[in-house]
């Protein structure tokens, strides 16, 4: 049986990553994973958790099971290169009606052996069944983690901003995307990262890392947080709250 490695050094740690090979539209191959993983350590991060889509309509492998399974093979990879950088599993559930009796066949995807658990969802249109999966995981004592709200389809909606406040009051808490404070998004995720970041609505920040190639951007998109929110704002997302959410550590 694999082991959970201990807690992770102090640093940066990205919640919300594709950085697993082949699972999805990430990273494409274990160079393209060990590139990123370097990358991410000069810019100060010591670990990933990693969060396949999860999305049975077209990628009916991704379970808990294999995402653990993929883990440890680049767990594995990496420590035979020498490269000091933790990876925990984790997913990314796009909300879909038969989430609940998916994740009873299947399990619950939490991030890092946490009780947390990212969502997105990309539909033009809020469904009626979306909030109850979120109060099926509360009732359950999971927290459900709503990723990158600023670009969803339905974010510029003037019925969008009810649809969040309700969600957050439920206790839901919003991940954002780096990336969307470079305009590389458009203009609404522009906007609306920088408001909601003023606001403090957002538990974390996240890369949401695809590959290589689109890396540099979004870590351009951290250090926009740090200039226009400062570095203690900055940390609170990428160190404090990934060691006190995820692993319980202050
Ligand atoms: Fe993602």
């Amino acid at each position: 049986m694999p082991t959970e490695p201990p807690p992770p050094p102090v640093g940066r740690i990205d919640i919300h990553s594709h950085l697993l090979p082949g699972i999805d539209d990430g990273c494409a191959s274990l160079d393209e994973s060990i590139e990123c993983i370097r990358m991410l350590r000069v810019a100060g991060y010591v670990g990933t958790v990693c969060t396949p889509h999860i999305w049975p309509r077209h990628l009916p492998d991704n379970t808990p099971t294999l995402i653990k399974q993929r883990v440890d093979d680049l767990r594995r990879e990496v420590a035979a290169k020498g490269i000091e950088y933790a990876i925990w599993p984790g997913g990314e559930l796009q909300l879909f009606e038969g989430a609940i009796d998916w994740m009873q066949a299947h399990g619950v995807p939490t991030l890092a052996g946490s009780r947390c658990v990212l969502t997105d969802y990309w539909g033009d249109d809020w469904p009626d069944w979306a909030p109850g999966i979120y109060r099926w995981l509360i009732d359950r004592r999971y927290q459900p983690i709503l990723a990158h709200p600023e670009r969803m389809p339905i974010a510029g909606d003037a019925s969008f901003d009810k649809v969040l406040r309700e969600l957050e009051s439920m206790g839901v808490w919003l991940q954002g995307n780096f990336q969307c404070m470079t305009g590389e998004e458009g203009y609404t995720p522009d906007m609306l990262v920088r408001a909601w970041l003023t606001d403090n609505r957002y538990r974390f920040m996240a890369l949401d890392m695809h590959g290589p190639d689109t890396l540099g951007g979004r870590l351009d998109g951290l250090l926009l947080v740090e200039t226009e929110f400062g570095r203690d704002k900055l940390e609170s997302f990428v160190t404090n709250a990934p060691r006190r959410d995820l692993f319980g550590i202050n």
